[in-house]
């Protein structure tokens, strides 16, 4: 691996391992609940994550370019919530955009299965033939659409496989109950966890980044189980205690229950 390529993965996982903070759904989902003004809502979190995965319009407007923050830049879009497919995607951003906004890291979505299989993968191949020539990593997300229901292990692991095989350096895919140590283990690159609608409680927050850690991921990309916590920072503490610190469950519910005493007035 070159050294440029080498440099920019070690400043994203720094020790082998990562938090992201996405905050990129408004390419698809326009203004999110508590992601109307993306820059309130990441600056007190930003300590606390290793990089943030953002598209370029919200780079440009929300976050200040003195950040030493390693920017992983979201390019792949231009479907919506409300048009016919959100599988069919398109490369957004050129690479002359993506050196200019000194990205450490580029990710676009991948939709295995769907109507435009071929088409998001091709984008993918074209993407790492575009970054590769810079050193910059590819992270491929393993996209279900509206169907939740496709994160089990038989389909994940199927799409991390291609997605490392067409050149990703990273790849990030859905948490599944059962057997998701597969997915890890058929994956020839690391795998990050995504986080998916906001969960019930925090502690299955907790507990599911834990299990994955636990079974090989090397860390997370996780959003609105963060930001749309009544709790956001003692969230983002807890969670980067389970990746960078190897704590228990137990140990992360304490610094959440903890932090969040220090911070009682944090407002649902
Ligand atoms: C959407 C993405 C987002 O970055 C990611 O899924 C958002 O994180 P979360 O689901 O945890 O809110 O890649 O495809």
């Amino acid at each position: 691996m070159d050294w440029g390529m080498k440099n920019r993965l070690s400043q994203l996982m720094p020790g082998g391992k990562c938090f992201f903070m996405p905050i990129d759904h408004g390419y698809f989902q326009g203004p999110t609940r508590k992601l109307e003004r993306p820059g309130e809502t990441i600056k007190p979190l930003l300590p606390y994550a290793d990089a943030i995965f953002v598209t370029r319009g919200v780079l440009r407007s929300a976050i200040d370019p003195i950040t030493s923050k390693p920017i992983v830049l979201r390019v792949s879009g231009c479907t919506s919530m409300v048009g016919k497919d959100l599988a069919n995607e398109e490369l957004t951003t050129s690479i002359a955009e993506i050196i200019r906004l000194n990205a450490s890291a580029v990710g676009l979505s991948i939709f295995v299965g769907s109507e435009y299989e071929k088409e998001t993968l091709k984008n993918l191949a074209t993407l790492v033939n575009m970054c590769e020539d810079y050193g910059i990593p590819v992270m491929a997300v393993t996209a279900v659409g509206r169907e939740l229901d496709q994160r089990e292990a038989r389909y994940l692991k199927l799409c991390c496989r291609i997605a490392a095989e067409l050149g990703a350096r990273v790849v990030k895919t859905y948490w599944c109950e059962e057997h998701f140590e597969q997915v890890v283990n058929g994956c020839p690159v690391p795998v990050i966890m995504a986080g998916g609608p906001k969960c019930e409680t925090e502690l299955e927050v907790l507990e599911f980044v834990h299990d994955g850690i636990q079974k090989g991921a090397v860390g997370i990309n996780l959003g609105r189980n963060v930001w749309q916590s009544a709790h956001p920072v003692s969230m983002a503490k807890a969670l980067r205690a389970i990746v960078h610190d190897n704590v228990s469950v137990k140990q992360a519910h304490e610094i959440l229950k903890q932090t969040k005493e220090d911070n009682p007035k944090a407002k649902a």
